[in-house]
C-alpha cells in the first residue's frame, strides 16, 4: 500500500510518500519547505502568508516527492492530507489539493486529525528498537499542544492530561524570544543552553509533585522575564538561562508523565512501550530523560528521529495508511478543521 501524504497546517509546506509493505512502514520520499524566512520579519506565523506560500510550493512538492519516490502518481492507493487543527488557510489549500489529486485518479481521500499524524509517528518511525504496539503511553509536546494520551488503538485516544495554559513548545517560544533568540525557540535554546549552567537561576516548576497529568507552563516566562529585567541579558546569563528553562520544562514533563505511567500500568498492564512526538520530542535533553524515566518504569522508550518529531507529511502519509488500511476514508465533502481535538473518537465519518 502507497499512500502520498500532505502537510500544510501551519508554517511547513510538506508532500511525502510512504508505503506498507507486510507490517512495516517505509518512507518512500519526505520533502519539507520550511516558510521560517517568510515569517521571520513578523516575529511569527502570518496565517495569510503562510497560506499564499502553501499555494505556491505545494505543486512542485508534491510532484518532487513523486520523484524521490520512484513512483508515477497513479501508483499510490489513496491521497492524505492534514484537515485540522491548524490555520485554515493552509488547511484549505492542502484538503483542496488533496481532493482534486484523489478525484483525478480515481482514489480514496484520508482526512488526516495532524495530532493523529503525531501520535502515530512512533509506529511509523519503528525500526532497529522494535515495532510499536498498541497501547502505548504517548507524549505528545508540540507548539500548540501538550498531552499526555493512552493510544489504543487507530482513532482510540484517551487523554490523560494537558496543560492549562501554555504548551511546552510555546514555552520554549515565548522564552527564546524573551531571550533574543528568535524563532523557533526549541533549537534555540537547545543550542544556547548547551554552554549554560541550569543552576544558576531556580525557576518555578509548577503541578510538580501533585497527582494527575496536568501541566503549566506560563509562569516560566513570568520568571524569565523578571530575570531578564526587559532587557537582552549578556551571552553567559542568555546561556544559563536557556538552561534552565530546558531544564524546567524537561522537569515537569516527565514530572508528569511518570503520574501517567502510574495509570498506563494500572489500566493498560500490557502495554510496553511510552512513546515521544512533536516537535518538543527533538530536544535530546528531553529525550534521555525519558529513556531513563521509561527505564524506571520497565518500559521501552521510542521516539521517532527529530525530522519526524518536527511537522512534516510522512506522518500524514503515515496516518494515511494505517486509516486506509482499516477502511477509513472521507467524501470529498470533508471540510477543513481549525480545531479538531484528539481525544474525541475519530471515526469514518469525522470529520
Ligand atoms: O510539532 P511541531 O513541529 O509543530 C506543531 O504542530 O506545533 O512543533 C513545533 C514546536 C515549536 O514550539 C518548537 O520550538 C518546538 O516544537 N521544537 C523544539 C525543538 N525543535 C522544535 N523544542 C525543544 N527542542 C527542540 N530541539
Ligand atoms: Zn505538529
Amino acid at each position: 500500500m502507497i499512500v502520498l501524504g500532505i502537510e500544510t497546517s501551519c508554517d511547513e509546506t510538506a508532500a511525502a510518500v510512504v508505503a506498507r509493505r507486510g507490517d512495516r512502514p517505509e518512507i518512500l520520499a519526505n520533502r519539507v519547505w520550511s516558510q521560517l524566512a517568510e515569517h521571520a520579519p513578523y516575529g511569527g506565523v502570518v496565517p495569510e502568508i503562510a497560506a499564499r506560500a502553501h499555494l505556491d510550493r505545494l505543486d512542485a512538492l508534491i510532484a518532487g516527492a513523486v520523484a524521490d519516490a520512484d513512483i508515477a502518481l497513479d501508483d499510490v492507493d489513496a491521497v492524505a492530507a492534514a484537515a485540522g487543527p491548524g490555520l485554515i488557510g493552509g488547511l484549505i489549500v492542502g484538503t483542496s489539493m488533496a481532493k482534486g489529486l484523489a478525484w483525478a485518479l480515481d482514489k480514496p481521500f484520508v482526512a488526516v486529525n495532524h495530532l493523529e499524524a503525531h501520535a502515530l509517528t512512533p509506529r511509523l518511525a519503528a525500526t532497529a528498537a522494535g515495532w510499536v504496539d498498541f497501547p502505548y503511553l504517548l507524549l505528545l509536546v508540540s507548539g500548540g499542544h501538550t498531552q499526555l494520551i493512552a493510544c489504543a488503538g487507530v482513532g482510540d485516544y484517551r487523554q490523560l492530561g494537558t496543560t492549562r495554559d501554555d504548551a511546552a513548545g510555546e514555552a520554549f517560544d515565548k522564552t527564546a524570544k524573551l531571550l533574543g533568540l528568535g524563532y523557533p525557540g526549541g533549537p534555540a535554546i537547545e543550542r544556547a543552553a548547551r554552554g549554560g549552567n541550569p543552576g544558576r537561576f531556580a525557576l518555578p516548576r509548577p503541578l510538580r509533585g501533585r497527582g494527575g497529568c496536568d501541566f503549566s507552563f506560563s509562569g516560566l516566562k513570568t520568571a524569565v522575564r523578571q530575570i531578564a529585567g526587559g532587557e537582552t541579558p549578556d551571552s553567559e546569563t542568555v546561556a544559563d538561562l536557556a538552561a534552565a528553562v530546558e531544564l524546567a520544562i524537561a522537569d515537569t514533563l516527565v514530572d508528569r508523565t511518570a503520574n501517567a505511567i502510574r495509570w498506563f500500568r494500572e489500566h493498560h498492564p500490557e502495554g510496553e512501550v511510552l512513546a515521544a512526538a512533536g516537535g518538543v520530542a527533538a530536544n535530546a535533553h528531553l529525550r534521555r530523560r525519558l529513556v531513563s524515566l521509561a527505564a524506571d518504569f520497565g518500559l521501552r522508550f521510542a521516539a521517532p528521529a527529530p525530522a519526524l518529531c518536527t511537522d512534516n507529511a510522512a506522518m500524514i502519509a503515515w496516518a494515511g495508511v494505517e486509516r486506509f488500511g482499516l477502511g477509513l476514508v472521507n467524501g470529498f465533502d470533508a471540510a477543513a478543521r481549525p480545531r479538531w481535538p484528539l481525544d474525541t473518537t475519530i471515526g469514518a465519518e469525522e470529520p
